[in-house]
């Protein structure tokens, strides 16, 4: 009888299940600046079980209760070192055909070896985080039997200080679920697949008790391109009160540019601090994507990064980049490839940002949700400005207060993490929102967040025409440096000739870029421009497209939609298959549509012309 109530208390009549794990969670506030620092991998094979009905946090598999107080062996339904692995990090939907569809939890766990560092001077020791690049939706982690804490999001990092739960011999543990919700961000409707699992680098980065939490470097954008402004912000100061008068906090920090003979000191009150220097750095451009590497270094702590300097900004109706107008010759494309979902290799990210330079890119709208901060660093490198873009999709709970949070949190997360990216010119609040007054005000709010936590960079999003005027009348336009605008004319709206009216019919105070027109087209389906679905049909519309918007002065750039066909479970059509056909390629980037070609003239007819000017 005892055992019969023991199992009726534990968990089959839990209702709410979540509620003790929704704290703590990892935020934007607890990102550490780690380009630079030394890393630990846990990337690898971990045990799996998928987890359908969430019974490891309702039953706390994560405490491997084996015994009751009494020695009784207690029946487990887990055994997590029997369980098959999955290499991570990866989209469980790639990995085996029968997870292509599921949707839900999965728990992932490894055991792993750490060696904790020499304690430091003064008595102070080191400090271990862990870093998961990106899962996707909620991640929950267990270390050692504890509760660690969560994270909320799909696309951005989290951290999380293990310090105190660490031991010599660990077992680590972590729930995923990917279930798509009406109040998360993005809700349970997209047009994109929706991809599960812990999908970019798990790490463990070691920091002294004091370390640099955040550090932003940029040139100061005020036209003179002469000036390098650095911002440093220390993580707490744990040690006050502990530390002998002798040792106050460290009251600098060292920055070094050994390419441009800086070596300065900035000095830090209550943990921040911010310097601007004079620097005559060669200016980071597409055309000339020039990085420096830079140092900083205070107290026991160091970190470094690889930056460009540029400036962007807005002036009337145009865009400057390093003081001159730019016209973006961009493309969209969402994160995905065929073999490997949300989690492209190094080399398919390489492909897809050569792709676009094929197309004679400049620009790419990186939609609709983060991508990894390894494409920002690519597109550094290997010049190509860029648009990013938080998951504000389509119809979000705009009334609900914890999902305005878990949207700015995202937001800010993205900010913080590529602060320091010069191809990162464009920080985008959303996508195709009904223009509403609760939407209005949540994404007023976003817009001036991303204001108020990055003055160097444009924020934008990407808006409906406003059919009804045949216009562009979206009201968050006024909250907004650059207006982003979704016009699908010669597909959704099958009128062409409606689109110079839209233009004639608008008259806005700012740049204009066209975040998307297009077409589906199935691979090598052939036929006249009046065929729907044919790459003729397609390379119709781009023509159309080019013709009238190479004419309006106050569209300074586009990202039509979109560079490669993406899995979709909204479309199922013949010639869809499960697949977005707008892509100017096939799934695999192997095969190029007609319209490739057409986009690709288009922005060598523009780039000459611009040139000439
Ligand atoms: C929308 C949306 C895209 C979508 C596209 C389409 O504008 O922003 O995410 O894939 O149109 O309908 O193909």
């Amino acid at each position: 009888m005892k055992q019969y109530q023991q199992k009726n208390v534990s968990d089959i009549n839990l209702e709410d299940y979540l509620g003790e794990y929704e704290t703590p969670q990892a935020t934007a506030e607890h990102m550490l600046f780690d380009c630079g620092r030394r890393k630990e991998s846990l990337n690898g094979p971990w045990h799996y079980a998928v987890d359908q009905y969430d019974t490891c946090i309702r039953q706390h598999w994560f405490e491997e209760r084996y015994q009751d107080k009494n020695g009784f062996t207690l029946p487990v339904d887990y055994s997590f070192d029997e369980w098959p692995t999955m290499n991570l990090p990866c989209c469980w939907n790639t990995e085996k055909e029968m997870f292509l569809l599921y949707e839900g939890s999965m728990v992932f766990t490894r055991t792993f070896r750490f060696e904790a560092a020499e304690t430091g001077s003064a008595g102070t020791k080191e400090r271990v985080f862990l870093k998961i690049g990106a899962a996707n939706y909620l991640c929950r982690v267990f270390l050692n039997k504890q509760y660690i804490g969560m994270h909320r999001g799909g696309s951005t990092p989290a951290y999380w200080e293990i310090t105190g739960a660490l031991q010599a011999q660990n077992r680590i543990l972590i729930q995923v679920d990917s279930t798509r919700r009406p109040e998360q961000v993005p809700t349970e409707n997209t047009d994109w697949f929706n991809y599960g699992g812990i999908y970019r680098d798990i790490e463990l980065i070691r920091a002294p008790d004091t370390y640099i939490k955040r550090f932003q470097i940029a040139l100061v954008p005020d036209g003179t391109f002469s000036k390098i402004r650095a911002r440093v912000q220390l993580s707490e100061d744990r040690t006050a009160g502990k530390r002998p008068e002798t040792e106050p906090q460290e009251s600098f920090a060292k920055l070094r540019i050994p390419e441009l003979d800086i070596c300065e000191k900035i000095p830090l009150k209550d943990g921040f601090g911010e310097l601007v220097i004079p620097a005559a750095p060669e200016l980071w451009s597409p055309e000339h994507p020039r990085l420096y590497d830079v140092f900083l270094t205070c107290g026991q702590d160091a970190v470094s990064d690889t930056v460009g300097f540029r400036e962007i900004l807005v002036r009337g109706r145009d865009i400057l980049l390093n003081g001159k107008p730019v016209y973006l010759r961009g493309i969209s494309c969402h994160e995905e490839s065929v073999a490997h979902g949300k989690a492209p290799t190094d080399e398919e990210r390489l492909k897809t940002i050569r792709l676009a330079k094929e197309l004679n890119c400049n620009f790419m709208r990186l939609a609709h949700y983060p991508h990894d901060e390894r494409m920002a660093k690519l597109a550094d490198r290997e010049g190509l400005l860029l648009w990013e873009e938080i998951p504000v999709y389509w119809a979000i709970r705009f009334t609900r207060e914890e999902t305005y949070q878990d949207a700015e949190n995202q937001l800010k997360e993205l900010i913080y993490r590529d602060w320091n990216r010069a191809s990162v010119i464009i920080w985008s609040v959303g996508n195709e929102n009904a223009d509403s007054d609760e939407r209005l005000a949540f994404m007023k709010r976003l817009a001036d967040c991303a204001h108020a936590v990055d003055e160097t960079r444009m924020v934008s999003a990407a808006c409906l025409v406003s059919m009804d005027r045949l216009a562009i009348a979206d009201r968050l336009a006024a909250y907004l440096d650059i207006i982003g605008l979704n016009e699908y004319f010669g597909w959704y709206s099958p009128d062409f000739d409606q689109l110079p009216q839209l233009f004639a019919n608008s008259d806005p105070s700012k740049p204009v870029i066209i975040t998307e027109f297009g077409a589906d087209a199935m691979p090598g389906y052939h036929g006249t421009i009046r065929d729907k679905g044919t790459e003729e049909y397609q390379a119709y519309v781009y023509e159309r497209q080019a013709q009238t918007l190479r004419d309006i002065d106050y569209v300074k750039g586009t990202t039509p939609w979109i560079l490669y066909d993406f899995r979709c479970p909204r479309r199922t059509s013949a010639i869809q298959g499960y697949y977005n056909r707008k892509g100017l390629l096939s799934p695999d980037q192997a095969y190029q549509k007609l319209a490739f070609d057409v986009l690709r003239k288009y922005y060598q007819e523009l780039e000459i012309s611009l040139c000439r000017s």
